[in-house]
């Protein structure tokens, strides 16, 4: 199956992206493995003309989006974030009538829908640094409940308005499995993705998105690391730190939508360019604007 691919690759000049989160045999077989900003730059600077997005729909929507000429495949288009559909347009609007200089900012976890209604994306990896750049006092964070309030406790300045979604797979992390864990491994520090819930947070010694807690990992001189993401992360963690011992909340955290992604599905996807991610003209140009700006303004 790997020289097939690899075939398929060079003859359609296509590329394969893919998340941290996907299975171990998926991340083996692609070009270019990262998290969410990572994936949404190398997908926009790519000269290929087919990219394979191994990750969820707003994932491959944030390819199309910045790249609209490329042919975007998913391996699976069920694969979903269910937190992507957690906000409601009548409600920006609601928000933007009560407050005459509001910002809404999108997390990228979110429907092509929703960033069109929104003035600029963020990723984990850069919510702090684009927030505190808006010229905005009141801020709308959608959908993210919880990366929204993680935000802001490190920007008090800005007066951020909190929406009720959330990551299924990290709320589900609680203070007491965090606890037991502690207990259990007194040394390793605990390293969450800010996702997670904020009593969570508060027993974290880092939080960031998956490339931040990976990046901490292999500059750490720690030998055992406790972590609350998702267990596909480990992949990467074991091929990168070989001596280094990685513990998970019981029971460990698994995105199924995520898990979704196969090889066969990586090979069906080149073999006959099913599974495209199609969406208006329309939607991709008004969707286009808050995207780049998240581009500029993380740079
Ligand atoms: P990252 O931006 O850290 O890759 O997170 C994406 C995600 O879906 C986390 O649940
Ligand atoms: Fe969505 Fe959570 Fe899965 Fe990330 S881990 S894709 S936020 S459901």
């Amino acid at each position: 199956m790997k020289e097939r691919i690899a075939k398929l690759k060079k003859a359609k000049n296509a590329i394969i992206l893919a998340h941290y989160y996907v299975p171990d045999e998926v991340q083996q077989l692609a070009d270019y493995v990262g998290d969410s900003f990572y994936l949404a730059k190398t997908a926009e600077q790519s000269t290929a003309d087919i990219l394979v997005f191994c990750g969820v729909s707003f994932m491959g929507e944030s390819a199309k989006i910045l790249s609209p000429h490329k042919k975007v495949l998913m391996p699976d288009t069920s694969a979903d974030c269910p937190m992507a559909h957690m906000a409601d347009p009548e409600m920006i609007e609601r928000m933007r009538r009560k407050y005459e200089d509001l910002a809404v900012v999108c997390y990228i976890n979110s429907t092509a829908d929703l960033k069109c209604r929104s003035d600029v994306c963020v990723t984990s990896s850069n919510a702090v640094k684009i927030v505190r750049a808006l010229p905005n006092k009141n801020i709308f964070f959608i959908p993210d409940r919880n990366l929204g309030s993680y935000v802001a406790e490190q920007l008090p300045e800005k007066n951020i308005l909190l929406n009720e979604g959330c990551c299924p797979v990290h709320a589900e992390i609680s203070a007491g499995q965090v606890r037991r864990e502690k207990e259990r491994h007194p040394d390793a520090p605990v390293l969450s993705h800010p996702e997670c819930d904020p009593q969570v947070l508060a027993l974290s010694d880092y939080a960031a998105s998956t490339a931040g807690i990976i990046g901490y990992v292999k500059r750490s001189e720690k030998r055992e690391f406790i972590l609350c993401t998702e267990q596909g992360i480990l992949f990467e963690l074991r091929s990168e730190n070989p001596d280094k011992r990685f513990f998970f909340p019981d029971p460990c955290p698994c995105c199924s939508d995520m898990k979704k992604n196969t090889p066969e599905g990586i090979l069906s996807a080149l073999e006959n360019e099913d599974g495209e991610v199609k969406l208006s003209e329309d939607i991709c140009r008004r969707a286009l604007r808050p995207l780049r700006r998240m581009l500029e303004l993380a740079d």
